[in-house]
Parts: C-alpha cells; structure tokens; sequence
C-alpha cells in the first residue's frame, strides 16, 4: 500500500546521465534596454571600475558564478556592424538599433565587453552578424579577436590596446534566423547555406572554436523541426551545437499550467536531439551534435510596458520583468529539466543577466537587487556541479489546461564526487507540503548536511528596490539519514536544495 500524496526517488551511483558541462549555467547580455548601459556600463555610478563598470553588479554576477556570457545579440546582433565598437571611443558612430528601436552609442564593444568578462570570472561566447552581414565579416571578426597578429584585423585589433587575442571559443552563427522579426530573416536553405559556409572559414581562421547554428526561435514555429532538420542537413559537418530558445508566460492567471511549462522545454530537447540523430543517421556520420539552450526564461511581464517606451533612446527600459515567486518556480523546472539532458545539452544561457528579463536588477546611479529568479539559478550554478544522476521520481500528478501527468515533483541530483556531496534539486508544484522520501541507500554513510528552500506565503510576491529581500532563501532542519533513506518535507510551491555528503 502506497501513500498517494507522497513521492520517492533513488539515487545510486551506478545510474548517470552525464558529467555536466559547467557552460550549462551560462548567461546573456545583449545590447538590449538597460543590459549595457546602464546594467553593466554606468560610469557615474559610485561603484563604478576605472573602465565604467559597477562592481556591484559584478559582484552580483560572480554570486551566480556565470562560466560563459552570449554577446552582444539577441536580435541585435542582426544589424550589428562589430567595427563600430572598436578604436577610440570618441570616434565610434551612434546607430539606429532596427532591432530594438533604440540608439546604440557604441561606448561599449566587444573589447570592453571582453575586460567586463574577464572581471565576471567568465567566457565571452560571441555572436556573428548572419543577418545583414556574412562571410566575410565573420572571418573579419574570429580574425580580430582570435588572431595572434601579424595580419590586418589581429594587428587592428593590437592597435587598440589589446595585445594578446582574446581566444573566443565559443561562436553564434547569427540569432533566430528563421524569426520573420529578424533583420534579415532566411529560409532553412538559406540559412543553413551561409551557416555552412560561415562555419567552414571560421574554423579555417581558428580550427580550435567552437560553432553554435541556430535552430528554431521556439517550439512553436511553423517551421519547427524541418528548420533543424534542413539546416542540419547542410551544415552538420562544419558546426557543434545547434541552438534552442524559449520563454514561458502566465498570460492567463493558471498557476498549475504555468508551472508544468518545463515539460514543453523537455519535449522541445527530446525532439531536437531527435532531429539531429536523424540527420546523423541520414548523413552516416559518427559525429554527435550537442544542444544549446542558449536562450531560456520567464519572459511576459513587460510586454505591455514596452509598447509604450519611447523609442531611440540609449538605454530604455526595455524587458524589465519583475519576477514573482512563481516565476522562481518555473526557473526552477527549467533549470532541472536543462540538467536532466546534460548528455546533450553542454550550452545554456539564462536570457538575460541584468535589468532585461534578469535576475540582477539596478537602478541608474542607484542600487542593484537580487530578483527571485536570482536564488534557483544561484543555487544550480554553485552547488550542483559534478555528475548529474539518472534518478526517476515517483510522484503524484495532476492534469492542467496543456499538459497530462504534471508531476508535482520535479527533482534532480547532480553528485559532485570532488567534494563527496550529493546535491538534490526539487521543485513542489503542489500547494501543499509534498513528503518526499530519497532512497540512497547505494551511498552508504551519506548524511543529510543542508535543506535549503525558497518560498513564500504569496506566489505573486515579488523582490523591488524598495522590498529587495521579500523573498530570501531560508536554511531548514534536516532529519539524518535513516537506514539508507531520507525524509524530507518539501513546503507548497517552494524550490528547494538538499544537501548530502556521500
Ligand atoms: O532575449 C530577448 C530576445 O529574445 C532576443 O534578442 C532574441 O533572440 C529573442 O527573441
């Protein structure tokens, strides 16, 4: 006899997905709203560096400890001419952003950004213009950044202060080329064309990168799968990972619903991978194409403030999404459901990092917070690196408006063997406390050191400047491991870690 609202999992050391790769907990900064300036960039702010970055916000990105940083686009990227970002500030031209009908001063560029990176402990993964650029420029740009020196675009780039190249190993081949929002939007043949062939000379100028094509905007596309699939068809051979975005939404008030959004992530991976052993198949070829997830968030809260934003400014404020604790919730799912295809997808980055759709938000010459959407990610990023462990749940489910058999558990653990830690992520969708027993008896000796939660009495509450602590992470007590198993409570729609040594 089982108890129906109760759930159980197994976690033994013989059943592994993957060793994840830490890129899985990448990030985005696009040229887009307050992100640049205003987020990183705002040189009169009084934490300001000598090179105009607030340290409080890096300070902040290095809490969320982000390997890997998407640069600068985003649609932007897709009218972006990267030259204008370099040299002499003073001389750099002031353009029309198309992408977001904004004005992009072009105070900072891909060098800065670099030094920015740097100072983040993190990678830039940069992306090329496939939108009103091509080929050429591409091999310009992986030429200038990558290039010791000696030729015109390495030396250009010596000539501007940076010596050493930067050794970008990570390249985007455009941004959502089959969005018909995007500056020169492509077919699947066309795109998968230029990618090819953009792939091709950028590995001839450095063979050790890296190449990210782009699949589909999202699952929703009418052209989705047969864009990857064509797209695949012609560039298989020259690119790595293919691409995946996507953003949830609570439009309707449907709390259940939105919480079960991360089965349609996990559809949307499984169908992917999919696709791409498809083509394998087809091509009969020996090489894996790997994932990156390198847009994903809660993306709704501002749509309707930003139709009313004044357009051609510097630094609008533009996707600035106030997060509720659901949407902590829902990052929460998204990021379980990311590290439970950690065999395939290497690459993610949560859209975006700061003011736009972000978890750090600041204020002009003002604060910086922690939004909700901040501690899930924090958590993830920090504690659960290591091995991610195939451990079905066995959990009671509930039925909403999209999905079938909703899990009210969504959980993964992820053993860090260095550190003799077993670390389980898990996510009650329920609005009540859900049991949970963890049988871990393969771990002999494990003991329960931590159980860390995030919840709050009201799901719509929400972390401001003036509140920035409305919702913290608090610590709970743990019971010890009892023969072999652990019991733990997790609270109503709460985000929670728990911590073993092992
Ligand atoms: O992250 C915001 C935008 O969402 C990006 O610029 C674009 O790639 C996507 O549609």
């Amino acid at each position: 006899m089982t108890d129906a609202w109760k759930a159980r999992m197994t976690i033994d050391p013989a059943y592994r997905v993957a060793d994840l790769d830490p890129r899985i907990y990448g990030s985005f900064i696009e040229h887009l709203g307050r992100a640049v300036y205003g987020g990183i960039y705002d040189p009169g702010h009084p934490t300001a560096d000598e090179d105009g970055f607030r340290q409080d916000v890096i300070d902040l990105v290095k809490e969320l400890n982000v390997p890997i940083v998407r640069y600068p686009g985003g649609n932007f990227v897709s009218g972006y001419r990267w030259e204008d970002g370099v040299g002499p500030v003073d001389e750099r031209p002031v353009q029309l952003d198309l992408a977001w009908r904004s004005l992009e001063p072009n105070r900072v560029g891909l060098n800065e950004f670099a030094r920015w990176a740097k100072k983040a402990d993190s990678q830039v993964m940069m992306a090329v213009n496939l939108g009103t650029r091509g080929i050429e420029d591409a091999k310009h740009l992986v030429e200038y950044c990558n290039h010791p020196g000696g030729s015109y675009w390495s030396d250009l780039r010596r000539r501007h202060g940076v010596d050493k190249p930067h050794g970008i190993r990570v390249w985007c081949l455009g941004n959502e080329m089959d969005g018909p929002w995007q500056i020169g939007h492509k077919t699947a043949d066309e795109y998968g064309r230029i990618a090819q062939e953009a792939a091709k000379v950028m590995k001839w100028v450095d063979p050790s990168i890296e190449l990210v094509a782009c699949g589909s905007s999202h699952a929703k596309m009418p052209t989705f799968p047969d864009w990857e699939r064509i797209v695949l068809e012609h560039a298989y051979d020259e690119i790595d990972y293919l691409s995946l975005h996507t953003y949830y939404g609570n439009r309707d008030g449907d709390l259940a619903n939105f919480l079960a959004c991360s089965l349609d992530m996990d559809a949307f991976i499984r169908t992917v991978v999919a696709t791409c052993d498809f083509v394998r198949a087809k091509k009969r070829s020996r090489k894996t194409i790997y994932l990156s997830f390198d847009e994903w968030n809660v993306w709704f809260h501002s749509n309707e403030a930003d139709k009313q934003v004044e357009p051609w400014q510097v630094g609008p404020p533009l996707l600035e999404d106030v997060y509720t604790m659901e949407d902590a919730l829902v990052v929460g799912c998204m990021l379980i459901t990311l590290l439970k295809h950690a065999d395939r997808v290497r690459i993610a980055c949560l859209a975006q990092l700061v003011n736009v759709i972000a978890p750090i938000m600041t204020e002009n010459g003002g604060p910086s917070w922690r939004q909700t959407i901040f501690y899930p990610f924090q958590h993830a990023s920090n504690l659960a690196r290591g091995t991610v462990m195939h451990a079905p749940v066995e959990s009671p489910k509930y039925d909403s408006k999209d999905f079938t058999d909703v899990p009210y558990l969504e959980a993964v653990p992820v053993w860090n063997q260095e550190a003799g830690e077993l670390v389980l992520l898990a996510v009650n969708r329920g609005e009540r406390p859900l049991p949970l027993e963890v049988d871990v008896r393969g771990f002999p000796g494990a003991r329960a050191e931590e159980h860390l939660v995030l919840a709050h009495p009201d799901v719509k509450a929400v972390n401001t400047k003036e509140r920035p602590n409305e919702i913290v992470p608090a610590k709970r007590a743990v019971e010890p491991v009892d023969g072999g198993r652990l019991a733990v409570l997790l609270p109503a729609l709460s985000w929670n870690v728990i911590r073993l040594s092992v």
